[in-house]
């Protein structure tokens, strides 16, 4: 028997349906609540709002689950790689060999950028943050790779998944005074990057297994994360049949704010920052629980996860592994593990839930890995990149309306216009 929720309003009653997916959630099906009843639902930050049907990836935030396509994020990142996880959030399977296979190698037959998009390039100043910059490009790609004339997407996908790591290291490379690198693709996904971020013309770069085993883990474990900010975004934009590129190119700026994917490199700016201030942590563990502080603990807790981050448990074990195997003696990822270990014992924090997030060891083993601070939110978007593409397809396949939210309207109601001279 179908289920209806009951809504009283005055002295009448309405019905709305009550729709279940496939985990069991429920949500109540308002699309007729306004014509209905001439009410809005009200929910700033969309908290409890469904905007879509989604397949692509579930997420149980009280019980710690995350899900692409069915398959545990745990034992996707132990056992698959990146560009396996890529094609199986985009065409909903995983692939078979020869699928694969087809996908890595058009993949590696579009790795060059047009060399004309490196003047564009040039003119950002050296020190541009590589978000912006990043963004930018790959709104350009829209005036450079025209040419998909059969109205699939499948070549743009294949561009955007070949072009993302090229046109992320040329950021740093700038940044260094260094000459780009070219893409090798004789190298997997992650050793391309690898070698494109830090080989140099006067010493050619070994990736270390270790090195590249850990991005792959991070790649996957970002690769997509239901309806948060930035695929919203895609999602948003697209639906106005903006293209894939326009719309990819609004998820990275709305990633690089400091509450979404920013906050990784927030969390080693506020690390750098303590050591600066002598490396005492009990000191800013106070300040945390001072609401007069001003300070804020980056990289604990989170919007949806109530419990614990599932994708910070696989990455502690990463960040432990990477650095034990390179060595790593740092102080700053010392502060990080008093950090960690006060969050995870003190009554105040375990209470108010929290625990370090995926930002908090994203952050660490980048940095252990080399990656400059300010690159730390473009590695997040290579690795959200196919689940923005996932969700954009999706939406189009479905054949979504245009996005359109309404409004309380409290401003002023109608007044009169008054001429300047007689404005007090
Ligand atoms: C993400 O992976 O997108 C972040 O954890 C933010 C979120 O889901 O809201």
């Amino acid at each position: 028997m179908s289920e209806f929720a009951e809504l009283s309003l005055g002295d009448k009653k309405y019905q709305f349906p009550v729709i279940t997916g496939s985990e069991d959630e429920k949500a109540i099906d308002i699309a007729k609540l306004r014509d209905e009843t001439g009410h809005i639902t009200i929910d700033s930050g969309y908290k409890n709002t469904g905007a879509t049907k989604s397949a692509i990836t579930f997420l149980d935030g009280e019980l710690g689950i995350l899900r692409y396509r069915g398959y545990s994020i745990e034992e996707l990142a132990e056992k698959a790689s990146f560009l396996e996880v890529a094609y199986l959030l985009i065409y909903g399977e995983l692939p078979t060999t020869a699928q694969y296979a087809e996908f890595e190698n058009s993949i590696k037959m579009h790795t060059i950028v047009n060399e004309d998009m490196r003047k564009i390039f040039e003119g950002f100043p050296v020190n541009a943050h590589p978000m912006g910059v990043l963004s930018a490009m790959v709104c350009a790609m829209s005036a450079f790779y025209t040419g998909d004339k059969s109205g699939s997407d499948e070549l743009n996908i294949i561009r955007l998944m070949a072009k993302m790591p090229s046109m992320a290291t040329w950021s740093y490379k700038k940044s260094q005074g260094h000459p780009v690198n070219y893409p090798n693709n004789s190298l997997d996904y992650c050793s391309n990057f690898l070698n494109m971020m830090f080989a140099l013309p006067v010493a050619p770069y070994q990736v270390n297994p270790v090195v590249s085993a850990a991005l792959n883990k991070l790649l996957i474990l970002h690769a997509d994360h239901e309806q948060n900010c930035s695929t919203s975004t895609v999602r948003l934009v697209g639906s106005s049949h903006a293209s894939l590129y326009a719309s990819i190119s609004a998820g990275i700026n709305a990633l690089s704010g400091p509450l979404h994917g920013g906050a990784n490199q927030e969390v080693i700016e506020m690390l750098e920052a303590i050591k600066e201030d002598g490396g005492d942590t009990s000191k800013y563990i106070a300040m945390a629980k001072d609401k007069n502080s001003g300070f804020r603990l980056m990289g604990f807790g989170h919007r949806v996860y109530k419990n614990f981050d599932p994708r910070a448990r696989i990455i502690k074990k990463a960040a432990d592994d990477v650095l034990a195997a390179l060595g790593i003696n740092d102080p700053v990822l010392k502060i990080a593990s008093e950090l960690e270990a006060a969050a995870l014992s003190d009554e105040y924090f375990v209470a108010r839930k929290l625990y370090p997030n995926v930002d908090f060891y994203s952050g660490i083993i980048y940095r252990a890995l080399g990656i400059p601070t300010d690159m730390f939110t473009v590695m997040f978007a290579i690795g959200r990149l196919p689940g923005w593409i996932a969700q954009w397809k999706e939406m189009k396949a479905n054949k979504e309306p245009i996005g359109r939210p309404r409004q309380v309207y409290v401003g002023a109601t109608e007044r009169a216009y008054v001429s300047m001279s007689e404005r007090a």
